[in-house]
């Protein structure tokens, strides 16, 4: 026999940022809502986020710093619920804040903040949250099932996340669930994420490992230029992660070791200027000491006795070092899915599927991934909100 159902206005999947803010929308909107996770405590990747102190959002949050296959999807969910309204909401609960760079913002103290005010503003609107459920089955009309008893609900948002981090409790379940009923999914990989190499490229950055330096990082004509770092396994730091979420494989990226330098002139200047100087020593006054160190056996003898075309190589070598990543660290160190549910399926102003009414998918299960820099929190809670708004 089936067991008998609690039964509920809606039912969100997934404690995460998304399913907070969708849940506490609903909830202050009168709507009886059950929030589910398997997870034993709420909002989990917000607490690891921003190094502990969450970048939750960006000042400069706008349409064109999110991919998607339906790149005008974000721009209604963007302007129903923005920066400035989730920048009000930390205000009101007395969350200190600061700019760190590029418009993102931080807490001053913990990322802990965060998840506590969006359970307040849970309990505020009566959800019912109930963590550490594993979910068996959902059914149409809709009907989840889980190891702690069923629940039914008009209404289900699907809330789940994406892949990255698997040992955090991230699956592929909002991908399945949105399978069953038929919608689309474009191709899913990760996103902001470490690049990895083989061979020479590997054992040089081996050597490097630990070293970091401001570039700018190329793929065609999209750039970024932020910090870099190397790794035991290649390339992280943010302006590898930025690009990453444009790489495939096979794809060359090219690095600008010294974006603000005319390299070719500064050492065609040393040359005449101290043509006594070790090539290595010039070097080391441009770059980090242990990236000098390791371009100086290419270097070979004092400034004054290199060729103009010798000097033109290595400016070369360091404004446009092509190099070709065999891969990426994958979900384990990946900050986010990219693609996941087709766009095209989902409403976007309520985040509802187009054919199957009642059915809502938010956040990072759906085929939009933010830059770097607090743009997919901000994607979790605008789309939370206006899914919240739509139940
Ligand atoms: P999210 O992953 O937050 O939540 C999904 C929820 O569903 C989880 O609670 C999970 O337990 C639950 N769940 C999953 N499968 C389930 C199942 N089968 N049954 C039941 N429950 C299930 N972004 C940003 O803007 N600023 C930042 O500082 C950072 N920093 C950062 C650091 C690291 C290390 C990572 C991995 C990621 C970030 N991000 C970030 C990205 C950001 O964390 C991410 O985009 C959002 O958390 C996505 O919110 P969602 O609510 O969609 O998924």
């Amino acid at each position: 026999m089936t067991p008998v159902a609690e039964l509920f206005d809606v039912i969100v999947l997934g404690a995460g940022a998304a399913g907070l803010m969708c849940a506490l929308t609903a909830g202050q909107r009168g709507k009886r809502v059950l929030l589910l996770d398997h997870a034993d405590e709420p909002g989990k990747k917000i607490l690891i986020s921003g190094g502990g102190r969450c970048n939750f959002t960006n000042l400069g949050c706008v349409p064109d710093r999110f991919l998607s296959a339906n790149r005008h999807f974000v721009r209604s969910a963007l302007s129903r619920y923005t920066q400035h309204d989730f920048i009000a909401l930390v205000n009101r609960h007395q969350i200190a804040w600061h700019e760190k760079t590029l418009g993102q913002l931080f807490c001053d103290g913990s990322a802990r903040e965060i998840v506590a005010m969006l359970v307040a503003e849970c309990a505020a609107g009566n959800v019912d949250m109930r963590m550490g459920h594993r979910i068996t089955g959902v059914a149409d009309g809709f009907r989840v099932d889980t190891d702690h008893g069923a629940f039914t609900a008009p209404t289900l948002v699907l809330a789940t996340g994406g892949l990255s981090i698997p040992k955090m409790g991230a699956t592929g379940f909002a991908h399945d669930v949105a399978r069953q009923f038929e919608l689309r999914l474009t191709d899913i990989r990760p996103g902001l994420v470490p690049f990895t190499f083989q061979g020479e490229a590997l054992d040089l950055m081996r050597k490097l490992s630990g070293v970091a330096l401001p570039v700018l990082a190329r793929i065609g004509k999209t750039r970024f230029r932020e910090a870099m770092l190397f790794t035991h396994r290649g390339l992280s730091g943010p302006a590898v992660l930025q690009i990453s979420s444009f790489w495939k494989p096979g794809v060359e990226i090219t690095l600008d070791c010294l974006p603000d330098q005319d390299v070719l002139a500064a050492l065609l200047g040393r040359k005449n200027s101290r043509p006594r100087a070790e090539f290595k020593t010039v070097l080391s006054e441009l770059l980090p000491q242990r990236l000098a160190a390791s371009l100086a056996p290419e270097a070979g003898p004092a400034m004054g006795n290199q060729t103009d075309r010798a000097l033109a190589a290595m400016a070369e070598r360091l404004k446009n070092w092509r190099l070709t990543p065999s891969g990426t660290e994958g979900y384990v160190k990946a900050e986010v899915t990219l693609g996941g549910i087709d766009t095209h399926d989902l409403s976007s102003q309520t985040m509802q599927a187009n054919t199957v009414p009642g059915l809502f998918a938010i956040g990072e299960a759906v085929d939009v991934t933010g830059w770097l820099g607090g743009y997919n929190f901000q994607w979790a809670w605008s789309s939370g909100w206006c899914a919240g708004m739509a139940v």
